[in-house]
């Protein structure tokens, strides 16, 4: 493949800089993919449906603001297209089973929790959407804008409120399971503190 150019640059690159070597990176477009980069499973609440996301993020602290992009393809799209709040629920990876059961069915045709062999749903307190008990940490989230790409929407969500596992929610202990991509998981499990 050709090399891509970069003129972007505002500011010549330092001596000394030379581009890659040939052969050191295989260089690939729109390979969303690959990498291997672990990012936390969490599970959505669009409403009352529940669907597993690992692409989110923050955007800003205050307000919080919290992202997730939502393929166009899955039912909670049109559920959070229609005005729907949502939950943004982090679980342990003890429940990875049927966060993997909320990741594979679509809400349109069944009820996702009555397929679940553990998690249970709570009505949120804030907004107009439900959460899950087992969560370590929840956001309840309206929403406040939502970007458009071609295969999938970014929601934006304006996180009201903030409920958090009284007593476990310790840096030493949370396992939260870790998307790294096609059929592989990890989960966090060193903590280093640097002072
Ligand atoms: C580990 C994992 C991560 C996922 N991450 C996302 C995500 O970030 N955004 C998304 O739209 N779908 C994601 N999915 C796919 C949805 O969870 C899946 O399509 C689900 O069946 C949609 O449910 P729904 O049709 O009820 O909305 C993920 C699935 C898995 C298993």
């Amino acid at each position: 493949m050709d090399r891509i150019a970069n003129n972007h640059h505002a500011l010549p690159p330092p001596d000394g800089v030379s581009p890659a070597p040939q052969g050191l990176f295989k260089s690939l477009q729109g390979a969303y993919f690959l990498g291997y980069v672990p990012r936390a499973v969490a599970l959505l609440c669009a409403g009352e449906n529940p669907l597993t996301v690992a692409w989110h993020m923050p955007v800003n602290k205050k307000p919080f603001i919290y992202a997730v992009a939502i393929a166009k393809d899955n039912y909670s799209h049109k559920l959070i297209q229609e005005g729907s709040d949502f939950t943004l629920n982090f679980i342990s990876v003890e429940y990875l089973e049927d966060m993997l059961i909320a990741g594979k069915h679509r809400g349109g045709e069944v009820n996702k929790w009555q397929l679940f062999k553990k998690l249970k749903p709570l009505k949120a307190l804030t907004v107009e959407a439900l959460m899950v008990e087992q969560a370590m940490l929840i956001y309840e989230c309206k929403k406040e804008r939502i970007l458009d790409f071609p295969d999938h929407s970014l929601l934006i969500g304006r996180v009201e409120l903030l409920h958090y596992r009284k007593g476990k929610l310790k840096v030493q202990k949370v396992r939260y399971p870790l998307h790294m991509g096609k059929r592989y998981f990890s989960e966090n499990s060193r903590v280093y503190i640097y002072k």
